[in-house]
């Protein structure tokens, strides 16, 4: 076992050249808002994807390929597009929407009924491929988005974020499932790798904390108390934060889902790729038929008619609506995550997770017990800015980029000096694929193409998307995909749609410029 140095005499000289640039954000935000290379990208996820580590436990119901086989429902209500956590979170919120709602199935005299439709195995997407973090940011681009959308929504960007966390960790507890999902809470270490890095978030902070924003424990720390406590020799703010196993979270909401009402069912259907969304013409689109069907949803295994489409295909999401397209809707960019086992145990180690350079690194320790013996396994993840274009509209999830990979490999062990070993070679490697906006934030609401709105009827009506969070669903699907599905609700009751007070407006569909 190695010795940990308390005394901090020469951290400078523990800074080891770090493996990724800094200040590679604003570059990322160039290359972002340029149009996609030619010829690329087709949308549809690869069958072959790399394998994550979430993926480890055989026993998650439901299991990978639920539903891959035997007879495609073929009418649906509500047809869910994506098993991740937008998806199956908006089977949870129609469910729930419905207990005390006896007068929507009340018209049709049946329960309401939804499937959800997925490419490849349940929660294959970002959700099952991610680093496992579900934690609000207290500040992040606080001053930003205050000048430029004014101080409430600022707020509401954050307060989003609060309450998916809470909400979620909620219903874990309340199901007795947190130890069953590894939950920790464990808090985030932000660590600052340049002054410039320091002083622009101690700026949001100080930003939001005048604005009002909704405080948790936020401790800023210097190099000493850093290195001392946790191993690493630059300055950090540590704030609350949590880790869980996705995919796991995800099938528990996918149970509470498909029993919490009577009045609701879902079927799910993997291994079923949408190819097309076509619409279902109708002399009288107004019609107050209850659940009139107005789409066709298409896939190699046969079609199901439907009266909602909710897009929950986030870096997908442009294979079936095209207008979201290119650098002003959803781009794709690929994510890439390994574990590596640590070299002191989870006491010298502890909980805490962390991130780095800009947020571009993450990592936590996997819970692990101690009297085992066992050095903890850590979910490390990041890297893209060591890429030439940043993983941007790379979909290819069945294979790892290498310098990315060299550059993660070689992160901790240069950031923790102490607590990893360079020749420790990593367990698990795999990528998944993320969908990036410009802005960062997600498209919510009903599908708007403004080239169809001059059209005497929107072949859209009747459609949602909730996709595009940016590498950081986690604290915000949740919450969005609660949105959309009171957006269904108000519309099958034929009632106005109330905006939560914590839903940022900026989030709702937006028209993309006519230059598409
Ligand atoms: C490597 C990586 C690390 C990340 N780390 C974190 C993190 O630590 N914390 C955090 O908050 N966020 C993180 N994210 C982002 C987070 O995982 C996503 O924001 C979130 O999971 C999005 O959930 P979703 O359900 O919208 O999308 P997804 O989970 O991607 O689900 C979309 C689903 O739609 C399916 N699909 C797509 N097209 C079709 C089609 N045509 N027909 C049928 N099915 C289709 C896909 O197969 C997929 O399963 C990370 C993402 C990646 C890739
Ligand atoms: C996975 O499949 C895609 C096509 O869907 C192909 O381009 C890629 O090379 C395959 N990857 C591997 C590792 O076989
Ligand atoms: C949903 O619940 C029903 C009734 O308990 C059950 O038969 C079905 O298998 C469940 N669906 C899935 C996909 O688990």
């Amino acid at each position: 076992m190695k010795m940990i140095r308390t005394l901090p005499i020469a951290l400078a000289a523990i800074m080891a050249t770090l493996p990724v640039p800094l200040h590679a954000f604003s570059q990322h935000q160039v290359v972002l808002g340029l149009p996609p290379p030619p010829g690329k990208p087709s949308y549809l996820p690869v069958a072959n994807s790399t394998r994550s580590f979430w993926f480890t436990d055989p026993d998650v119901v439901p299991g990978p390929n639920e539903g891959s086989e035997g007879p495609l429902t073929d009418d649906a209500d509500i047809c869910i597009i994506g098993s991740g956590i937008t998806g199956v979170s908006a089977a949870y919120h129609l469910a729930h929407a419905l207990v005390g709602n006896e007068e929507v199935v009340s018209g049709i005299g049946r329960p309401v009924k939804a499937v959800i439709l997925e490419a490849r195995e349940f929660c294959s997407g970002a959700t099952g491929r991610n680093g496992g973090h579900i934690t609000a940011h207290q500040f992040a681009h606080f001053r930003q988005i205050e000048k430029e959308r004014g101080v409430d929504e600022a707020l509401r960007t954050l307060a989003i974020e609060f309450y998916t966390v809470d909400e979620l960790t909620r219903i874990l507890a309340e199901n007795g499932k947190e130890d069953y999902v590894d939950l920790t809470r464990g808090g985030r270490l932000m660590l600052m790798f340049s002054e410039e890095e320091l002083a622009e978030e101690k700026a949001d902070y100080e930003a939001a904390k005048k604005a009002g924003a909704q405080m948790g424990d936020v401790q800023w720390l210097s190099k000493e108390e850093v290195w001392k406590t946790y191993g690493a020799p630059y300055p950090g703010v540590l704030i609350p934060g949590n880790n869980l196993w996705p995919l796991k979270a995800v099938s528990v909401l996918f149970q509470l889902a498909n029993k919490t009402s009577s009045r609701f069912s879902v079927d799910l259907h993997t291994q079923t790729p949408v190819t097309s969304v076509t619409s279902i013409p109708h002399a009288n689109a107004n019609s107050d038929i209850p659940f009139l069907r107005r789409h066709v949803v298409n896939t190699p295994r046969g079609s199901v008619s439907c009266s909602y489409v909710l897009h929950a295909t986030n870096g997908y999401a442009a294979h079936l609506l095209p207008h979201l397209a290119g650098p002003d809707g959803i781009v794709p960019t690929r994510g890439q995550v390994m574990t590596v086992r640590a070299a002191v145990k989870i006491d010298e180690l502890s909980t805490v997770g962390g991130t780095g350079n800009e947020g571009f690194e993450y990592w936590f320790p996997r819970p692990t017990k101690s009297e085992a013996g066992e050095t903890p396994l850590v979910v490390v993840g990041g890297g893209r800015e060591v890429a030439k274009g940043f993983e941007i509209y790379e979909v290819d999830d069945s294979v790892v980029n290498e310098d990315v990979g060299k550059a993660l490999r070689d992160f901790l062990p240069i950031v923790f000096p102490e607590k990893y070993d360079r020749d420790t070679d990593p367990e698990m490697e795999w990528t998944g694929i993320m969908g990036y906006t410009q802005s960062g934030d997600p498209f919510v609401g009903p599908v708007v193409d403004s080239k169809q709105i001059s059209a005497e009827s929107n072949e859209f009506d009747g459609q949602f998307v909730s996709a595009g969070y940016t590498g950081h669903g986690m604290p915000r699907a949740f919450a969005c995909a609660q949105v959309v599905a009171d957006m269904i609700m108000a519309d099958i009751q034929r009632k106005p749609f109330q905006i939560p007070e914590w839903f940022p407006k900026s989030y709702l569909t937006r028209e993309l410029p006519l230059t598409q």
